[in-house]
């Protein structure tokens, strides 16, 4: 397959989501508030919402499109798997003499072998290209951004600046590394910490990182892991506790409380805050379509109560804007509901 027939294929792929993100959603919208407005009762949930689109050929069109458009990103004759394949030998090269550390028998956990996430075969940590394949794959995730996907990251980091500056970062499930160079260059005193369970994506994190002298990319589970206790001032995940069933995402953040220092703090970007049964209807879906099954769990936790329960203080729910421009409450397009989650270890 040549570059040409890749490229375009997959800007196809980009401007058919961005079609289903700005045209098909709003359209679902309508027909879901048309029927809200003469149903009985007023929808109350997300199973009242299922009932009203039940049968809605758009609805189901929006749904197909959703699951199968992601499918044509990675499989199929255009797919991200197939063109990183055709170029193994030198792809794989480059991850070789990378300063990451492996740690080839660490135990995968169940969920995340049972579940190819994202519906990327094999998921982002079974074959050695696979931060390749996740790093391409990302550049298509968030529609609306379009080419400012790239801002996410930025935006979160400068949050999380504006409320102070840290020592010891901690970047759970950090992937490729897009979560944690920003926070690398942005405090470049500050000694960096990247985990990840997939050694594809802290290789190429690594190799991605180039000379930068303080950052270290390793391959562990972020809910058990080798640090001392009190040992970092900020722990910082994003888009990771989605993926997390319920019982592995109270243990990830019990272990971000007992290597926190006292009065250290923790800051999560992921999709939590969410308003409405129609809101609410959508993103479930999503998770189920996306296969991301713990999205819903999440979704429906008591976040306050459950860190408190693990002794943080100052919990606070914030509503995040993923791009300059982009409203929060606009029903225009579907977006992800941006949340950042922030707490603090009680000092005792
Ligand atoms: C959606 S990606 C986000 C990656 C990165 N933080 C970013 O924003 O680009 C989720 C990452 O969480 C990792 N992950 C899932 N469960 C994990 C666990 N228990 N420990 C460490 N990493 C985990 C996955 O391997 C994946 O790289």
């Amino acid at each position: 397959m040549d570059d040409r027939s890749f490229v375009a294929a997959q800007d196809f792929l980009l401007a058919s989501k961005t079609f289903w993100t700005k045209r098909l959603y709003p359209e679902i919208r309508q027909t879901y508030e048309d029927a809200a407005e003469k149903a009985a009762s007023k929808p109350q949930d997300p199973a009242d919402v299922a009932a009203l689109l039940d049968g809605d050929t758009l609805y189901r069109y929006f749904s197909w499109l959703e699951r199968h458009l992601q499918r044509f990103k990675y499989a199929g004759r255009y797919g991200l798997v197939p063109y990183h394949d055709e170029r193994r030998a030198e792809l794989s090269a480059s991850l070789r003499n990378t300063s990451a550390e492996l740690a080839p028998d660490l135990e995968m956990p169940n969920y995340y072998q049972r579940v190819d996430i994202h519906q990327h075969p094999g998921g982002v940590w079974s074959d050695e290209l696979d931060g390749y394949v996740y790093e391409r794959g990302a550049r298509s995730t968030t529609p609306l951004m379009g080419a400012a996907h790239a801002d996410l990251h930025h935006r979160f980091t400068e949050l999380v600046a504006s409320r102070g500056e840290p020592e010891n970062i901690l970047d759970m499930g950090c992937g490729f590394g897009k979560s944690t160079h920003p926070f690398c260059r942005k405090f470049p005193a500050a000694q960096v910490e990247a985990i990840d369970l997939s050694g594809p994506c802290v290789s190429l994190g690594a190799h991605n990182a180039g000379e930068a002298p303080n950052v270290r990319f390793r391959q562990m589970n972020a809910y058990d892991t080798d640090y001392d206790d009190n040992s970092f001032d900020l722990v910082t995940s994003t888009m990771v506790i989605h993926e997390l069933p319920p019982t592995e995402m109270k243990q990830f953040f019990a272990e971000a409380a007992r290597v926190l220092a006292p009065g250290g703090r923790m800051a999560h970007l992921d999709f939590y805050a969410i308003d409405g049964p129609f809101a609410r209807f959508i993103h479930y879906g999503h998770g189920r379509r996306n296969n991301e099954p713990f999205m819903e769990p999440l979704a429906e936790m008591d976040m306050q109560a459950s860190l408190a329960e693990l002794g943080f203080t100052n919990i606070e729910v914030i509503p995040f804007q993923e791009a300059e421009g982009l409203s929060l409450t606009s029903h225009d397009a579907w977006r992800f509901p941006w949340t950042v989650i922030y707490a603090e270890k009680a000092v005792d």
